[in-house]
């Protein structure tokens, strides 16, 4: 999972587009992107679209809820749980009890569309809501169906009262940074993938490759999309290299060789645990694209 590209459900012509996007993820939106009035249409459009293409091997298919205290979600659950999506994209997650509860909710669908328990998967935006932003390390062990954690700056702003995410120069001010800092290592806690959030200017291929390579150096291996020209710049960057994968099998290769090692030495560098860790983080990778 490189690259997720939201597509408004309400979109026919889009949802087909994104078919075709190479995106290894549709998220299927209910929410923001959606008006009030549309919301029913948008409803049956998206149960319609996953029922017709959720057997494709790619993309997976995800539904974005609108939030579990609008009022709007179990509507939104069962108008779309029965074309069984690949998984729910939950938003404004104050802590680890909304995908909780979001999980015993699917339990229930899962169990009237005859699914088996357990097969559809979150994500979940942690940082729409100041309190899901302090929350960030409330995610282990919060449910098995967790896969992922990304965050969201447009609408922390609105909510603390902030005039813009940047500064001058371009880069997010500390109350951003923080939130995506914290989307690092809730993620890792977890133990479940750090997914980067949407960069809005979309005719900004360079800027967009630029935000991408810092994303990814500094821990996130994935990255949102709202325009199909930003999938390729996006799986470019978070499709590993040929030689991270070559680097990566020769520091497992030469642990494998001698378990009892601590620490060893491979082209005059060296490498410990933590390396070792990193490789077969990167082979998981590898072998989940
Ligand atoms: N998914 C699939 N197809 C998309 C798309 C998307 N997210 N965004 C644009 N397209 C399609 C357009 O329909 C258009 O198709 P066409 O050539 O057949 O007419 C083509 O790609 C080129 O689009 P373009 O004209 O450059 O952009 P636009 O003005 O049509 O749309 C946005 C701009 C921002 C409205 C659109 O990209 C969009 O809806 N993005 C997703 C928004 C969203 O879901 N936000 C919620 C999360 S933040
Ligand atoms: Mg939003």
């Amino acid at each position: 999972m490189r690259s997720l590209l939201f597509v408004p459900g309400d979109s026919e012509k889009k949802l087909e587009k994104g078919l075709a996007s190479g995106a290894d993820v549709l998220l299927i939106d209910l929410e923001d992107s959606v008006s009030a009035e549309r919301k029913p249409a948008a409803r049956q459009i998206a149960a319609d679209f996953l029922k017709s293409n959720r057997d494709k091997s790619s993309p997976r298919l995800f539904v974005r809820i609108n939030d579990l205290a609008s009022g709007l979600a179990d509507a939104d659950l069962g108008a779309v749980m029965p074309s069984l999506p690949h998984g729910i994209l939950l938003p404004k997650s104050n802590s680890g009890k909304d995908v909780t509860r979001l999980s015993a909710k699917l339990n229930v669908h899962e169990a009237h569309a005859d699914a088996a328990e357990g097969s559809t998967r979150i994500l979940a935006i942690i940082t729409e809501t100041a309190l899901g932003t302090l929350s960030a390390a409330s995610y282990p062990d919060a449910s098995a169906r967790l896969i992922g954690l990304t965050w969201g700056a447009e609408d922390l702003s609105a909510v603390i009262g902030a005039r813009a995410v940047r500064d001058d120069n371009g880069r997010y001010t500390d109350v951003f940074r923080l939130a995506r800092a914290l989307t690092i290592l809730g993620a890792s806690a977890a133990d479940v993938a750090a997914i980067d959030t949407v960069y809005i200017n979309y005719k900004d291929d360079a800027g967009l490759a630029l935000e991408c390579t810092e994303a990814e150096r500094d821990g996130f291996t994935a990255k949102l999309a709202i325009h199909p020209a930003q999938v390729p710049v996006i799986n470019a960057v978070f499709t590993p290299s040929a030689e991270a994968v070559a680097q990566a099998q020769k520091i497992i290769r030469a642990f494998a060789e001698d378990p009892a090692a601590g620490v060893i030495g491979i082209d005059g560098l060296m490498f410990d645990r933590p390396h070792l860790r990193r490789a077969e983080r990167l082979m998981g990778r590898v072998a989940a694209t």
